[in-house]
């Protein structure tokens, strides 16, 4: 049985509106975007497989947003927890409109956009960067600190830099290629995890003074509010440091001078 078989089944056996449903699975398993009571923003969601796994992923206190050039129909076992919007991502109105359904910050930003085949490589994969192009700017405007991001995109020369500007605003990002997704083709999906909204990155050297001491013993510098752990120092100093590491909510940096 080929796998395309397999999925396909599968999905008509479990419920699942398409067999992209278990690429969704698969990628939560690899990398736990989804977790109870989150708020998720599902970009490309129809016909709604995604919508139906990440309503199940985020239960009966979350949310799921699903967003969708073409309608999409009531998920009615879901309907509790998911809202639809029909409309073009590329578009700004659109994107405002995610933005105020999503009242605020979200956990999640999930985009499995694809473009409507020419049959022409290069033109779809250059539609498919610019939708998943759309998809990180809609991820660094809606994510709070610590929010995760999953993108499909085609391979093609330029996917790299894409990678490497997702790299600049998430801890680390995963590329892969989950076993749903058919053999030939030349998807891949980038995961983004934890959102870094820290006003610095791993590399910087910056001068700190340092206000306070953790309960290891290290100094504790603040930089617009985002603490950085300096060990070798006491409250007082004034040093200059290269910023070593960077998590959601605080970082480590070693004293230079
Ligand atoms: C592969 S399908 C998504 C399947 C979905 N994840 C599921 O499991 O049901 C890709 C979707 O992206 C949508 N799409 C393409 N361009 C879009 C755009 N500019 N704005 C919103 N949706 C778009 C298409 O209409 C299509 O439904």
């Amino acid at each position: 049985m080929s796998r395309k078989d397999h999925y396909y089944n599968k999905a008509k056996q479990e419920g699942y509106r398409t067999r992209a449903a278990y690429k969704l699975k698969q990628l939560d398993d690899l990398e736990d975007v989804i977790s109870p009571g989150d708020t998720v923003v599902d970009l490309g969601a129809a016909p709604g497989g995604w919508l139906q796994v990440a309503a199940e992923a985020v239960g009966p206190e979350g949310t799921v947003i699903g967003v969708d050039l073409q309608r999409i129909t009531s998920l009615d076992e879901h309907d509790d927890r998911v809202e639809t919007i029909r409309g073009d991502m590329t578009e700004d109105r659109t994107r405002e409109r995610v933005v105020e359904a999503a009242g605020g910050e979200v956990d999640c930003v999930l985009s499995d956009m694809a473009p409507n085949m020419s049959g022409e490589y290069s033109l779809d994969q250059a539609r498919s960067l610019h939708l998943a192009r759309q998809a990180f700017e809609t991820a660094l405007e809606l994510l709070g600190s610590g929010g995760d991001f999953v993108v499909k995109v085609f391979e093609g020369p330029d996917t790299a830099a894409l990678k490497t500007d997702v790299e600049a605003e998430f801890q680390y990002v995963r590329a892969t290629s989950p076993e749903a997704s058919r053999k030939e083709s030349s998807e891949i999906y980038f995961i983004g995890k934890h959102r870094l909204t820290a006003p610095v990155r791993p590399g910087d050297e910056l001068e700190v003074e340092i206000v306070d001491v953790g309960t290891e013993g290290d100094g504790i510098a603040s930089v617009e509010g985002f603490r950085l752990f300096v060990p070798a120092t006491e409250v007082g100093d004034v040093v200059t440091v290269t910023v070593d590491d960077v998590k959601p909510n605080f970082g480590f940096a070693e004293r230079i001078d």
